[in-house]
């Protein structure tokens, strides 16, 4: 009976003046039942056909909602656009998790457990949790061959325009818990991402080739960047972001195998940053072509951070090969402003700039960085970096070229 209800469920595509749930559509959400595929004797998918009748309803406004006090269990989805309606709400009352097991996902065909593509003014918000259960991926004990090589990204959106991302618990991804690429005019707000400090590639947010993006009033807790803005990224603003444990808020890495990387119009204020392995960071491989510039830090506080400002133009992670090479991304107009708190390591400002291209318009301003060491001063070292700057300590008039 209750089988034939919920096949009824299936069939009946049920909308309420543009309001879809997922329950309508079978699915359980109980925890263990996947939600990808309660109604898959009808070729029925609960959150794959709710998204197509949300996606083809014409709106105006037209929503999603996954209900409070449930778990879904859903594997990899796109939820491909353009859609009909004007505007797409997904509001994630309850919590979706992914299959727990590497070697039980059906397909990593985009890279990502859940893909919105396409879509176009989407918002998605609504107090839920996102859980990747990433543990297994970050452990290198995964005894079967899994289906995706390369850890899924939890939360994907590619070329989008409009994006409002807000409210939402993001746990453990298998690896980057959001990624935007090809985004414009898009706000992500009051989010709370949080994976153990020691789970590999976990950055909280990755922003490619996306333009004019809001990035604010967030928590990041996280094993790798708590954002980092890789190739492509230009007018984008982060402010009030609480980061760490993570690797800080970083430009790149940028450059690698050659790789003609552009970034520009960075503006990040307000932040802090805890325990974290880097603050403000600028990373790029030998050898890569294009540029970042016009960069700004400012309002940056420092609790016991091993690199709180830094260039390193020779990025090279452990267990890679790095040659010297000729050519370097050149990094210019880079402006650090009201920084304060503590180093966890003595060389508190490290510009490292490439041998081959030098750093130019690094300009520092009221920087007052000590050491968690008492009694033991920080210091600035600069490598081929030009600049000037005032009330910063440690003092980096003398290491900067003129
Ligand atoms: C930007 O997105 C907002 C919705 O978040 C929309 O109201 C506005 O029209 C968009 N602006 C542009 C230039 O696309
Ligand atoms: C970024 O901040 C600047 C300065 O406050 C503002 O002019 C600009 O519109 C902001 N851009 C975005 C994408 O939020
Ligand atoms: C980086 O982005 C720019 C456009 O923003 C593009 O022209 C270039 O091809 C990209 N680089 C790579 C390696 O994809
Ligand atoms: C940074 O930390 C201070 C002190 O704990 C706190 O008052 C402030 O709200 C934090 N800033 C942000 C952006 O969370
Ligand atoms: C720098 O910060 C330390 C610790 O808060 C403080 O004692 C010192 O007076 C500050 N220096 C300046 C120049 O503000
Ligand atoms: C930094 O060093 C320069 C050159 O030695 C000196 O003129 C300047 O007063 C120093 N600034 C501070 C804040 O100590």
């Amino acid at each position: 009976m209750l089988l034939l209800i919920s096949l009824l469920l299936c069939l009946l595509h049920y909308s309420h003046g543009g309001a879809y749930n997922v329950m309508y559509y079978g699915a359980k959400g109980d925890g263990k039942t996947d939600d990808t595929k309660v109604c898959d004797h009808n070729e029925h998918i609960a959150f794959e056909e709710a998204w197509q009748e949300l996606c083809n309803d014409v709106g105006p406004k037209s929503r999603l909602t996954i209900p409070l006090g449930k778990t879904f269990l859903v594997g990899p989805i796109n939820y491909q656009g353009p859609c009909k309606s004007p505007s797409i709400h997904v509001r994630i009352l309850g919590t979706i998790i992914a299959p727990d097991n590497p070697s039980s996902w059906s397909s990593c065909e985009t890279g990502a457990w859940l893909m919105f593509s396409d879509v176009n003014n989407l918002i998605v918000d609504g107090g839920g949790t996102i859980d990747g259960r990433g543990s297994a991926w970050w452990t290198k004990s995964i005894t079967e061959e899994p289906k995706c090589i390369i850890p899924p990204t939890a939360l994907h959106f590619e070329n989008c325009n409009g994006l409002r991302l807000r409210q939402l618990n993001h746990r453990d991804s298998p690896r980057n818990h959001i990624g935007l690429s090809r985004c414009s005019n898009s706000t992500l707000s009051n989010l709370d991402i949080a994976a153990p400090a020691n789970s590999p590639n976990t950055d909280g947010i990755d922003v490619s080739l996306s333009t004019y993006i809001h990035i604010h009033d967030s928590v990041i807790k996280t094993g790798d960047d708590c954002i980092a803005l890789i190739n492509g990224s230009s007018q984008i603003n982060i402010t009030s972001i609480n980061c760490g444990p993570g690797h800080g808020i970083s430009i790149g890495s940028l450059g690698i195998n050659g790789e003609y990387d552009i970034v520009e119009g960075i503006y990040v204020r307000n932040c802090n940053f805890t325990g974290t392995q880097n603050g403000a960071r600028i990373k790029t491989w030998q050898g890569g072509n294009g540029y970042a510039r016009d960069i700004t830090f400012e309002q940056i506080t420092l609790h016991n951070v091993n690199n709180p400002i830094l260039i390193d133009q020779y990025y090279c992670p452990s267990g890679n090969n790095c040659p010297t090479k000729e050519s370097a991304v050149k990094i210019s107009d880079i402006s650090y402003k009201f920084f304060q708190g503590t180093s966890s390591s003595r060389t508190a400002i490290n510009f490292d700039c490439s041998n081959k291209v030098a750093c130019s318009g690094i300009s520092l301003d009221q920087i007052n960085i000590t050491s968690t060491v008492t009694g033991e001063a920080t210091i600035a070292r600069c490598n081929n970096a030009y600049g000037a700057s005032s009330s910063t300590e440690p003092n980096t008039s003398t290491c900067l070229l003129h």
